[in-house]
């Protein structure tokens, strides 16, 4: 029996976290009439899909020919076939819909002189299945467009009557002993208070883990806690090998400048003043993929060819374009350039560099966002009464590479699966189900453990050697080596979490002991990327090892399933699924038009 006194809440349904799919999941079940609880650690216009800037992937054909096939050809080839095709062609079929509900909402989009939704061009997206120029299929509020989404959905949230329960930090999931996901405890950070949420269905949405890097886009508050707790919870995640660079991080501050910016027409230059990109993606130049453009901008850092006293980064230049259009289709990063590298964008260049920005990898489900128990015998076996969507899920659409503008399209098709699953299986005339005490007491121990840690490591320390591993030995460029040296530093590093030093025991406003429950959060996050980086010997969207430079699809065509416990991790593998959910007689792709080949821009 637990110390802490704590006040129970029953819910059909618990969502952590307010970011974009957050959101939308919790204004789905609520809209159908389901006790919908909304448990946030921050304020949910201030979730981190507020960052994101350059819009939503989704087949309108407001500017010019489009269609879902192309933009799901497009996703599997950007994934580098890592992907599975079922969650691939919902997201690409179910896209459209998905803006237009966001439109009907009220999101403020950017307009065409006509009033359609203005859409951009955006890396690695096309027309003809790859061989037809690129095509502007990124729905834009100018460059603010997950600001957009986030206000509208929150507002539309509160008008279905979701409760939200705003700056309560979740401890751990509630699991019954037969494995089923009974709720979520949480601590309130503004008065101290415990509470135990019980629900039919928990929905993890608590975002990626940007920051068990030390330079990312991500914001302090991206610390994988659904990862943190699925893992403490003895299950698995997946592909996490894969960590995603965005080509233009404001170099030294690692702040987004979207890839919004090369779709208006930006391009990147190196020391000679040479558009490199003209030379490794000679069809789609600055608008090749994420992976593609960080790999080439690497390269030319390394042969000496970068800008700058160090050598050591790559200019973006915007200066070409009209003063009018960088005010009104890129007012927010002509601001950000201004105050993080002090450049003005009409007239100078914004030094960049690639910066961690996404986790492709997360907790496995299928495309309803139910999670998945990957080495149950039947592999299909989902967790009963646990979900996760947005950048915590993997369902897996985004394989080893997202394309740029796919995870705002993901949070908001796969928030919406999530709540329309939810739909059909939760029964909102059943009592809520009788919580495991001992998982219960078990959250609060941990807690209690951590608020009163006595070791020698403070937090601030153990997370920086973390950090600085993960960006020097899991980066851009991975080799054998550096990846060995990452395995053995970080499972040391991952132990000296029981020597931890936590010097505040308050529990009001005390973000010594929240930020020591994010390490524990953040560090499975970690040893679970590094040990299927390791492992994983193949060159393949992100995943660029140095050593093993070729694709194998014989071999490593498959998800990586880890579940970690302490410092230590199991790897272990699962197909990829290859099958489309429509025939070619049911309006769906040709195989064939999807099968594997080299992935050339
Ligand atoms: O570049 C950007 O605007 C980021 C978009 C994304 O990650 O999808």
């Amino acid at each position: 029996m637990t110390a802490y006194e704590y006040e129970t809440h029953d819910y059909d349904v618990v969502v952590v976290g307010a970011g974009g799919a957050g959101l939308r999941a919790t204004l789905g079940m609520a809209e159908q009439g389901l006790r919908t609880a909304c448990v946030t650690k921050v304020f949910p216009t201030r979730s981190h899909t507020v960052a994101a800037q350059g819009g939503i992937a989704a087949s309108l054909s407001n500017m010019g020919p489009d269609n879902w096939q192309w933009h799901m050809y497009d996703t599997v080839k950007g994934s580098d076939w890592l992907g599975d095709t079922d969650a691939m062609e919902y997201l690409a079929r179910e896209a459209p819909k998905a803006v237009y509900e966001l439109e009907h909402y009220g999101v403020p989009f950017s307009r065409t002189e006509e009033g359609k939704i203005y859409q951009r061009p955006f890396g690695g997206h096309t027309t003809e299945f790859g061989e037809g120029p690129a095509v502007q299929r990124t729905c834009a509020a100018a460059d603010r467009t997950g600001h957009a989404i986030l206000h509208t959905l929150y507002g539309q949230s509160l008008k279905n009557n979701a409760e939200f329960y705003i700056e309560y930090f979740a401890i751990d999931l509630i699991m019954s002993e037969d494995g089923v996901c009974q709720g979520v405890v949480c601590w309130k950070l503004d008065d101290g208070t415990m509470h135990v949420f019980n629900a039919k269905t928990v929905v993890l949405a608590t975002g990626g883990y940007g920051r068990a890097y030390f330079s990312a886009t991500s914001a302090h508050t991206c610390t994988g806690d659904g990862g943190g707790m699925v893992a403490r919870a003895g299950l698995a995640l997946q592909d996490m090998e894969f960590v995603q660079f965005h080509p233009t991080g404001i170099y030294g501050s690692g702040c987004l400048i979207t890839e919004g910016a090369r779709g208006e027409g930006g391009y990147l230059t190196n020391s000679e003043g040479e558009r490199f990109m003209e030379r490794y993606a000679p069809q789609y130049k600055d608008l090749a993929p994420r992976d593609y453009v960080s790999r080439s901008m690497t390269m030319e850092i390394r042969e000496g060819r970068g800008v700058g006293a160090d050598g050591d980064h790559i200019f973006l230049n915007l200066n070409h374009l009209p003063a009018e259009a960088l005010a009104e289709r890129l007012p927010g990063i002509s601001e950000s350039a201004a105050i993080f590298a002090g450049v003005d964008v009409t007239k100078e260049p914004i030094p960049v560099l690639p910066t961690v920005h996404y986790n492709m990898g997360g907790v496995p489900t299928n495309y309803w966002g139910e999670v998945l128990n990957p080495t149950a015998k039947d592999p299909n076996a989902v967790v009963p009464g646990l979900m996760a969507v947005g950048e915590a899920g993997c369902a897996s659409v985004h394989g080893a590479n997202r394309l740029g503008s796919n995870s705002l399209i993901d949070l908001v098709v796969f928030g919406r699966a999530a709540a329309i699953r939810a739909g059909d299986v939760v029964d909102a005339d059943a009592p809520n189900p009788a919580l495991n005490q001992a998982s219960v007491d078990a959250a609060f121990d941990r807690f209690d453990g951590l608020r009163h840690a006595k070791g020698n490591v403070p937090t601030a320390e153990l997370r920086l050697e973390m950090q600085k591993t993960m960006q020097a030995d899991a980066a851009v460029f991975r080799t054998s080596e550096t990846l060995t040296e990452g395995v053995e530093k970080m499972t040391g590093i991952a132990a000296k979490l029981g020597d931890l030093a936590v010097t505040d025991r308050s529990l009001i406003w005390n973000s010594d002991l929240m930020e020591t429950l994010e390490l524990t959060n953040l560090m499975p996050n970690a040893l679970a990327t590094i040990h299927g980086a390791e492992a994983r010997q193949e060159s393949r969207g992100a995943h660029a090892h140095e050593d093993f430079p070729e694709r194998d699809d014989k071999k490593w065509r498959v998800h990586t399933i880890s579940r970690v416990e302490g410092n230590k991790v199991d790897l272990s593998y699962r197909p990829v699924v290859v099958d489309p959910l429509t025939t070619p007689a049911e309006g769906g792709i040709e195989l064939k038009k999807i099968a594997p080949k080299a992935r050339t821009f």
